[in-house]
């Protein structure tokens, strides 16, 4: 699939829409992590200065039943107005496609900036409906999505508009299927895969694609545990998914006969009870007493590997080895961020929790690639077509 680029799209004086993915965190009013809004600031500042009146919609929660104040776009326009250091226009209307919005749109100044309503403010944005993108097309003469972290979304705002007007990708979506496509179709070897989580039945899907082109997958978080029971091994307490044993089996089969090794943490940090301060003991993962529940990766796990990823030439890293945001099972998770650091590889890291690691562990501008997409870059790697990225193939 090709992709239509920025270079292929004229927005000289033009008026052009650009769906982003700013459903970033909120506290208080202000947004805690503006990775997602920064890593749109290059097609930005690129449209800005091709000469284009931008009118930028996202989404932000999940909000039910139209508009919910916690919700609106104000903290995200004001801290785009800090990082662009320029004025940056909002209206908090009752929604992205309502008669306010459009005259608040007719009113926007050649060059300005506009941060549209919640696009989820309108029912309609879910459900794809051509009607709601009719009235986001009128606002403008062309389309850009840069919005990678929405891209799974058959929504009206990533969907329907991008077939009712000139369209391209942004800088960024086009950077992110790149990356996630080169990994994909031909990684330089050897190619290693970290994948952490609680939960084997969310990676299922991705394991399955990878076999076909990696050459060792490490598996980290709760989801060994399933494994490490599909074998016969005594998990004591540990979060296991009973209804995917006989799967995990199968991965394991799969990925023997594909000539992939498919490692599991020898040994876990045990508590028992997930609190902060508790008393730890560390168990090999497969001998874990009745009581006691495997939370984090140990330190034989820790270096087996660190040694494993060395000599890797492409390294992918999706999800947490521990339960990370409850010291101190956190150890694992932030040990592997600073080794994939130091790595002599391109390395690509993907998921909330393996992003917040880099950043906490300060590294994040020692790997190659972060994706700003959650489900987005799973459902990528797990092969599957992306709507968002469908709607702008040439
Ligand atoms: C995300 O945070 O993964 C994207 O913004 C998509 O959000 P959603 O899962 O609410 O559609």
């Amino acid at each position: 699939m090709k992709l239509a680029t920025l270079d292929t799209l004229d927005v000289t004086g033009k008026r052009v829409l650009v769906r982003v993915d700013f459903n970033v965190p909120l506290k208080e009013g202000r947004v805690t992590d503006d990775s997602r809004i920064r890593a749109t600031l290059p097609t930005l500042k690129r449209l800005l200065a091709e000469g284009a009146t931008l009118f930028l919609m996202s989404h932000l929660g999940r909000p039910k039943e139209g508009p919910e104040e916690k919700y609106r776009m104000g903290p995200v326009a004001a801290r785009l107005a800090e990082l662009l250091k320029r004025e940056v226009r909002y209206a908090p209307v009752s929604g992205p496609a309502s008669p306010e919005q459009a005259t608040f749109v007719a009113a926007a100044p050649a060059g300005s900036v506009t941060v549209l309503e919640n696009t989820r403010f309108d029912k309609r944005e879910t459900k794809n409906d051509l009607e709601m993108a009719r009235a986001l097309a009128s606002y403008a003469e062309a389309y850009v999505n840069d919005a990678f972290g929405a891209a799974h979304r058959a929504h009206a705002s990533t969907e329907a508009v991008a077939k009712l007007l000139p369209s391209a990708a942004g800088l960024l979506l086009e950077r992110e299927v790149a990356v996630l496509s080169k990994l994909l179709a031909n990684p330089d070897k050897p190619f290693k895969v970290i994948l952490g989580g609680a939960k084997v039945s969310d990676k299922i899907g991705v394991i399955e694609n990878l076999l076909n082109v990696v050459d060792e997958i490490l598996i980290g978080g709760a989801m060994a545990y399933t494994f490490f029971k599909a074998q016969g091994g005594q998990v004591g307490n540990s979060l296991v998914e009973d209804d995917k044993l006989a799967l995990a089996r199968e991965l394991l089969e799969k990925a023997q006969a594909q000539g992939v090794k498919l490692h599991l943490p020898p040994d876990s940090v045990c508590a028992e009870q997930i609190a902060g301060g508790v008393a730890t003991k560390i168990y090999p993962s497969d001998a874990i007493p009745a009581g006691w529940l495997g939370l984090d990766a140990g330190p034989a796990a820790i270096k087996r590997y660190q040694h494993l990823l060395q000599g890797a030439k492409m390294v992918l890293w999706n999800g947490p080895l521990g339960v990370f945001e409850t010291p101190p099972f956190d150890v694992g998770t932030k040990a592997i961020a600073e080794t994939v650091a130091q790595l002599d590889a391109f390395t690509v890291v993907g998921g909330g929790d393996s992003v917040a690691a880099v950043n906490a562990a300060g590294v994040a501008h020692q790997i190659s690639h972060i994706s700003t997409g959650g489900g987005a870059s799973l459902e990528f790697l797990e092969g599957k077509t992306l709507p968002g990225i469908a709607a702008l193939s040439k």
